[in-house]
């Protein structure tokens, strides 16, 4: 049984076959070339107990569009909302769905459906990973740059969800990170250790930093995420004022390579942690980032729901 809890469960060679499966159904996509072969018959449950724009309507168009079904189970709406156990819900869920989508807070309950179910579960966001998002984010710097091997990314902000996950999946491509966060929000040492350790393997070069204008220096890619995510929104004003200094701004955009990329995983909030000028100007891809979303997932289920 295959899972997509976190990328540090799929090799490096399993990452790179994602990736150019996604390209080829990017591909068929846009020449219409038919590939509801792939999922026919098949019924993805997607349970979200936080909102969501983008995972929802990639994932459920994903899903039409390999043929299969997909079902969304809010988690207001199910029994998992008035306190029915992880466990129960596994094993019902199990007997109905060929795998689940799961957007929730703790990453133990998205272990916890993997462990009690048996059918595939895929991590949709939770408070510590999102590695949906940062497959399609690897595939579009491919797209952009044409390689993965080597380059420079760059995120700054808050050491959350999208941090960690791109910590792991730059560490598993060969690609270097520099990631500069206030010292109150690091990322969290688990997950900069499992980085470390797949980096000592393949050869990427992490380094963990406080100084924003440090770690962008000659940045091929240049990414952030809200200062505020989603359960913290009451921390927002306060955040504010200590994130000020990360904000990606015409300043601080301008000591990256002169043809960096920009990237972000949406939604944003201009004016914060990105200056207007920055997202909505030349260099910005986050709504192929937001595109790729749909084909990268696509290959995930692919891989993990096919016969
Ligand atoms: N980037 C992302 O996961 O967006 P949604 O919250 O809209 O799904
Ligand atoms: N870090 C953000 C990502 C949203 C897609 C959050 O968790 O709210």
């Amino acid at each position: 049984m295959k899972h997509l809890l976190c990328l540090n469960d799929w090799t490096s060679e399993e990452i790179l076959a994602v990736l150019d499966l996604a390209d080829k159904l990017k591909y068929e996509n846009k020449n219409k070339i038919a590939h509801d072969h792939h999922l026919k018959g098949k019924t993805l449950g997607m349970i979200f107990s936080k909102s969501s724009t983008r995972t929802r309507v990639s994932f459920e168009v994903g899903m039409h569009q390999l043929g299969g079904y997909a079902l969304f189970l809010s988690s207001s709406d199910i029994q998992i909302g008035r306190g029915e156990t992880v466990h129960d819900t596994a094993k019902t869920l199990s007997r109905y769905l060929d795998g689940i989508m799961i957007r929730t807070f703790m990453q133990k309950d998205v272990e916890d459906l993997a462990v009690y179910g048996n059918i595939p579960i895929i991590n949709g966001l939770t408070d510590e990973l999102h590695p949906c998002q940062i497959l399609a984010d690897l595939m579009t710097i491919r797209e952009k740059k044409g390689t993965l091997k080597g380059l420079k990314v760059c995120y700054v902000g808050d050491g959350n969800n999208i941090a960690h996950s791109l910590l792991i999946g730059c560490a598993k491509t060969q690609t270097n990170i520099s990631i500069a966060t206030p010292k109150e929000y690091l990322c969290m040492q688990k997950y900069i250790d499992i980085a470390m350790g797949i980096a000592s393997e393949t050869g990427s070069n992490i380094e963990i930093l406080t100084d924003p204008k440090q770690a962008i220096k000659d940045a091929d890619v240049v990414y952030t995420d809200t200062w505020a995510s989603m359960g913290m929104e009451d921390e927002k004003e306060q955040r504010a004022i200590i994130f000020a200094p990360y904000q990606v701004n015409e300043e601080l955009f301008s000591l990256a390579k002169q043809n960096a990329i920009f990237m972000h995983c949406l939604p944003a909030y201009r004016g914060f942690e990105v200056d207007k000028a920055i997202i909505d100007g030349p260099n910005s891809v986050v709504f192929d980032e937001a595109e790729n979303r749909l084909h990268a997932q696509k290959a995930v289920m692919v891989k993990l729901l096919s016969d």
